[in-house]
């Protein structure tokens, strides 16, 4: 049998943690080849070992590590930095999605072209697109499998792999799980989760449930935002585990409202309750977003009372603001659960089902609106869904 061939497009925190992984599988793993190629958007870097300027992928190659985006681990020798996209591709078998989504759409077609006929992918992408023409929410797995399958043939099937995941704490070997939800079939299901599996440190659950899974992973970014939020305001461990506990329930009344055939099993699994929890307190999402509250809310702190009159008049000094968080805190990694604030909170407008998530609405008005951080309590209540259940 064919060896199947494995390419990692997206060599960021995350993509370069999981490589890890992935490549030391590949060595030991006999159905998939040993070398495993990595797109790396190409940039120019400062080696820290000679001081010099020099492209990412050399020295990816030379050294095995990411002294950029995951300094400190070394990376699998079987791991090879790739510049061009279409080289990186070319003839891989299972395409591994991890880059910010926002990147995306042009990079497909040159995947498409150049991928094997029988492809199939995992996305590791948090987050969730909105189309404004049609009122829809697009999972970002269903967009890389459409994208994917409009070339030369018609198979292309896609799933996730979420979970509670911190890269860093990943690539340093803790221990920790993550969900794998995918439909291939068998032998393809189990495959692929071998070549994640990593016992006892990175375990990883099989389920099917693509679309629960996925928007868990995308929607848990928006509540790191409150979580951050909670902190910045100087709100304890109290106030986190009330926000914890309404978030979890608007992702579920979200996954139902929106997606068919979600399993309630999902929000136990890695991929749901764990990762709210870990992004919460450990993310990158929280970390800017208790910088955005701190610079906010000693601007505010006169108000007590949070009005629609106190809102901040000049809006576009919140987007501004989270450009320069993104840059000084994140140097050069990307904050996701903007975008994601962004696109839920416009889905549960063209729906009209707004008061249905005062979390999500609250989190979206702060963050875009100039509504003052402190009001993030308020949107810490349950909504029930039917009479029944008030
Ligand atoms: P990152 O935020 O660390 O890095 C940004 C990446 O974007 C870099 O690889 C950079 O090269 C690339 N990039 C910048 N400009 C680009 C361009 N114009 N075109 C293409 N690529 C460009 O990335 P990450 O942490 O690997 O995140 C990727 C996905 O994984 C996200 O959806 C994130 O939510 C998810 N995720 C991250 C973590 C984590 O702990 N970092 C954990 C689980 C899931
Ligand atoms: P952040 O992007 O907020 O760091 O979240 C990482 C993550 O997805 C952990 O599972």
């Amino acid at each position: 049998d064919q060896l199947e061939k494995v390419c990692i497009i997206g060599s960021g925190n995350w993509g370069s943690a999981i490589s890890t992984i992935i490549g030391r599988n590949c060595m030991k793993l006999p159905f998939y080849e040993n070398q495993v190629n990595m797109w790396v958007f190409e940039e120019t870097v400062t080696d820290t070992s000679t001081n010099e300027e020099r492209k990412l992928t050399d020295i990816i190659n030379d050294t095995h590590e990411n002294v950029k985006y995951l300094p400190g681990i070394i990376l699998p020798s079987n791991i090879v930095a790739v510049p061009d996209l279409a080289t990186a591709c070319q003839d891989a078998t299972l395409l591994i999605f991890v880059l910010p989504h926002q990147f995306l759409p042009k990079l497909l077609p040159i995947i498409r072209k150049s991928s094997h006929p029988s492809c199939r992918g995992v996305s590791l992408i948090k987050g969730i697109d909105f189309d404004e023409k049609t009122g829809q929410p697009i999972l970002i797995s269903k967009g890389i499998a459409d994208a994917m399958r409009s070339g030369k043939n018609d198979y292309f099937p896609c799933g996730v792999l979420m979970g509670a995941n911190v890269a860093s704490e990943v690539a340093e070997g803790q221990m920790c799980e993550s969900t794998l939800a995918s439909n291939f079939g068998q032998p393809a299901d189990e495959m692929t989760r071998q070549l994640f599996d990593s016992p006892p440190y990175f375990r990883v659950q099989h389920i099917t449930d693509v679309a629960g899974a996925e928007v868990c992973g995308a929607l848990k970014n928006v509540f790191a935002l409150g979580a951050g939020f909670i902190d910045g305001v100087g709100l304890g461990g109290n106030t986190k585990a009330a926000l914890l506990r309404v978030g979890l329930l608007e992702m579920a009344k979200f996954c139902h409202m929106f997606f068919d055939g979600i399993h309630d099993d999902t929000f136990t699994e890695s991929c749901g309750m764990a990762d709210l929890i870990t992004t919460c307190y450990g993310g990158r999402n929280r970390k800017c977003a208790e910088a955005f509250a701190r610079e906010r809310y000693s601007k505010k702190s006169t108000t007590t009372i949070p009005t629609q009159d106190n809102y901040d008049d000049d809006k576009s000094k919140c987007e501004e603001l989270w450009a320069r968080i993104e840059v000084d805190v994140l140097k050069g990694q990307k904050l996701q659960g903007t975008i994601t604030a962004r696109d839920a909170y416009k889905l549960i407008c063209s729906r009209n089902v707004l008061d249905e998530f005062p979390l999500i609405k609250v989190i979206y008005e702060i963050s875009y609106e100039g509504k003052p951080v402190e009001s993030i309590i308020e949107g810490i209540h349950v909504v029930s869904s039917s009479p029944s259940s008030s």
